[in-house]
């Protein structure tokens, strides 16, 4: 298929709510998803969300293996579709963890999340997916969530000071991954 342009915060699609998905198997939805795996496979992204290529469903795809150079030791995440997420939080622990987003690139910003999750949604088939994921497993999902929401990672820095260029925060970073 194809690797599409990814949108860039401040476009003004990666800041609307997407539609819901009320057709599952057909051509048109795999195409998208393969569009959306080949797309973050050619920029090692962690996951991706419809609308960061402009396609206004809900819709995202993530899955880290431990090999990805953008998110070294940090450990796997399954390759999964999830299409229409609700996600519910298991306890109130909060972690901050960096994050980067293809549509911000070359930033690092710290990101409170919620560490632990149950998530639900379906594949590509309409089979419903549902699990319980913590750290950074938890962090991805949400992350790749809120896009569907029109937020991005930016919107949640609490701290404005761990918020910058990958290659000034390098340092910053490996120590919080060691
Ligand atoms: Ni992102």
């Amino acid at each position: 298929m194809a690797i599409r342009k990814v949108l860039r915060m401040g476009h003004p699609l990666l800041q609307e709510v997407s539609a819901d998905v009320t057709q599952f198997s057909t051509p048109e939805l795999d195409n998208l998803i393969q569009d959306l795996f080949d797309t973050m496979e050619a920029e090692d992204g962690a996951g991706i969300a419809a609308p960061q290529i402009g396609v206004l469903k809900r819709v995202v795809i993530f899955g880290v293996d431990n090999e990805n150079p953008r998110y070294p030791n940090r450990g796997s995440v399954p390759t999964t579709v999830l299409i229409n997420p609700v996600i519910t939080p298991v306890g109130n622990d909060i972690e901050n963890g960096w994050e980067g987003c293809l549509s911000v690139p070359g930033m690092r910003g710290l990101v409170p999340r919620i560490n632990k999750i149950h998530y639900r949604g379906y594949d590509q088939n309409g089979n419903l997916i549902e699990r319980e994921a913590e750290s950074f497993h938890a962090r991805v999902v949400q992350h790749e969530c809120d896009h569907l929401d029109g937020i991005l990672y930016p919107q949640r820095i609490e701290d404005m000071t761990q918020f910058g260029f990958l290659e000034e925060l390098a340092d910053r970073i490996k120590k919080s991954c060691e």
